[in-house]
């Protein structure tokens, strides 16, 4: 998600300093799908670090780290200190409630949720999650930023888990997962229904696989913690999936095999 949002801003014609966790992470970065042309064009704009430090200066910070709270919460204290000047500090969490990456900063009126879709560079929806402390300047400035700086298309979420996509789609794919997980049908049949009756572009199996099954799953416990929900709970499949280490696309397999 990260590079893929440095993709959309670096494309919008923004200065864009991409912070990895290590060296290997910078190189994943780097190897974006920017065509020749465009890889050249965008190469001025896009900087790699492994510093957050090297963010000083910038007018804006959007983080997409993996989905942990506890990271999370350090990188909005790092944030905050590095950037006192910053119009916003988003970020792109699925799941952590805003108000507890605010509360880590002196200025929680500048922080909120900015939440890209997979693929950034293709879906057009961002959702913009107000906290109960952010600021009308900062919710009007990231909606500005979204909108008119990377041309995409915003609608607005309290700060709910879930937001009001995933609040609907995660019991959806969960309830895929437990179909297959009981026998009731084949991946490529449920995948196959949703298409061809429901003229989704992709299954829900297919689509768990593309999100990450890791993500599926830190999505769904939060969305179980705010609304106790029994849909929302993980079929013991997806845990063992997880568990052992079989991700989605991302790791090479998920419900599919994507290695050959
Ligand atoms: N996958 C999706 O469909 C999707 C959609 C919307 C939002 N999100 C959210 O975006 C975030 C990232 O998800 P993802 O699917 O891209 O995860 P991912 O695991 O593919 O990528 C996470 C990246 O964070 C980097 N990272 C880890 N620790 C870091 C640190 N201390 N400093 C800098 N970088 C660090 C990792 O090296 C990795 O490149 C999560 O909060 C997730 O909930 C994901």
């Amino acid at each position: 998600m990260g590079s893929g949002i440095a993709e959309v801003c670096a494309r919008s014609g923004l200065d864009v300093t991409v912070v990895e966790a290590d060296d290997a992470g910078v190189a994943r970065a780097k190897a974006g799908k920017l065509d020749a042309g465009e890889r050249q064009a965008a190469a001025e704009r896009l900087a790699f670090t492994t510093a957050l430090a090297d963010l000083e200066g910038a007018d804006a910070a959007l983080e997409a780290v993996v989905e942990d709270e506890v990271l999370k919460r350090e990188i909005f204290k790092q944030l905050d200190a590095t950037l006192p000047d910053a119009q916003f500090l988003a970020s792109n969490t699925s799941s952590v409630p805003i108000m507890k990456l605010g509360a880590e900063t002196s200025h929680p009126g500048r922080v909120i949720g900015l939440h890209f879709f997979n693929p950034v560079p293709v879906l057009p929806l961002v959702e913009v999650v107000r906290s109960i402390m952010t600021s009308e300047e900062t919710l009007e400035r990231a909606t500005s930023f979204a909108e008119e700086t990377l041309g995409k298309t915003t609608i607005h979420s309290q700060d709910r888990a879930g937001f009001v996509v995933n609040a609907l789609l995660i019991p959806y794919l969960l309830s895929a997962i437990r179909m297959y997980e009981s026998g009731f049908a084949s991946k490529e049949d449920i995948d196959e229904g949703m298409m061809k009756g429901c003229a989704h572009p992709m299954g829900p199996l297919q689509l768990s696989d593309l999100i990450g099954l890791d993500t599926l799953l830190a999505v769904s416990q939060s969305l179980y913690e705010e609304f106790r929900d029994p849909a929302s709970v993980a079929p013991a499949l997806l845990n063992r999936m997880v568990e052992a280490g079989l991700l989605g696309r991302k790791s090479g397999r998920g419900f599919y095999d994507y290695t050959s």
